[in-house]
């Protein structure tokens, strides 16, 4: 097999991270961890359940700080300062498991009210540019809904218009599927790539191996706070290096 060139490794890494340690107590989370993040690639972190992958997303958007190491998004070091840390945050778009909505907006409000409190866009622009983001995640005709109104996939795609209202230059995602039935999963995983179809940079943990497989451009496996493998998805899916890929995968089902 002929290695191929990483997706945009030519430009200039979107995220950094530098042996990057996080402790909660005695217990270690991420124990040196180092990777980067090229503009335009979907990289998607897979691997058991306590191996640090939310650790890394919470280290990415300035929830938790860090014990060691530095991650650098666009060029920088993340600022230590609170103010200077929330302009950082809203460039980056975070979704998590559980959506999250304001249960007393209706799901246009919750996608508009960014935009009006934090970007100060006027209330008829906001609405314009929330609607429009309502219908590119395929809900024009739920915006009125408020989120008890809606299934658990159509209140993660609001979550996901949501994050995109803000204009994000990476999008975090933290199992975006785990907490739904699994009629609605396919919806969400569809707007997602088609997200990664535009070019947005995204980072994706999920369980959810066939869209690894096929949406993702990078693939790393966590096991114990550390990086087990990284490389495409043919490689990690097909022909892992590592024994224990191939055990991780199989436990999940994977057989190919
Ligand atoms: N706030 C916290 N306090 C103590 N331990 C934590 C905290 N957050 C996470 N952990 C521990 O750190 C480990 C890694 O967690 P996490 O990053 O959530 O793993 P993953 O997302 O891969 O399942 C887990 O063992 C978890 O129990
Ligand atoms: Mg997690």
């Amino acid at each position: 097999m002929t290695a191929q060139p990483r997706k945009n490794a030519d430009r200039a890494p979107m995220l950094v991270y530098k042996d990057v340690r996080k402790r909660y107590g005695s217990f270690t989370a991420l124990d040196g961890v180092s990777l980067h993040v090229n503009p335009g690639e979907v990289v998607c972190l897979i691997g058991p359940s306590g191996s640090g992958k939310s650790t890394l997303l919470r280290c990415t958007n300035g929830l938790e700080t860090l014990d060691g190491g530095e991650v650098l998004f666009e060029g920088k070091p993340l600022p230590k300062s609170d103010v200077e840390m929330r302009g950082v945050r809203q460039r980056m778009g975070m979704v998590f498991q559980n959506f999250e909505l304001f249960p007393h907006k209706t799901a246009l409000e919750n996608v508009a009210t960014g935009l009006i409190t934090v970007k100060k866009m006027p209330a008829d622009e906001a609405n314009r540019r929330a609607m429009a983001l309502m219908a590119k995640v395929g809900l024009s005709d739920k915006t009125a809904n408020y989120p008890s109104n809606l299934s658990g996939g159509q209140q993660q795609r609001v979550a996901i218009a949501r994050a995109l209202a803000m204009e994000p230059h990476v999008m975090l995602f933290d199992e975006p599927t785990s907490a739904l039935d699994p009629e609605t999963v396919g919806e969400v995983l569809n707007v997602m790539r088609q997200l990664a179809l535009e070019g947005m940079t995204m980072i994706v943990v999920t369980h959810e191996m066939s869209f690894a497989r096929r949406v993702a451009s990078w693939v790393v496996v966590f096991e114990k706070g550390k990086l087990l493998e990284e490389g495409p998805p043919t490689q990690i899916f097909d022909a892992p290096l590592k024994e224990r890929t191939r055990d991780f995968l199989s436990h999940l089902g994977w057989d190919g």
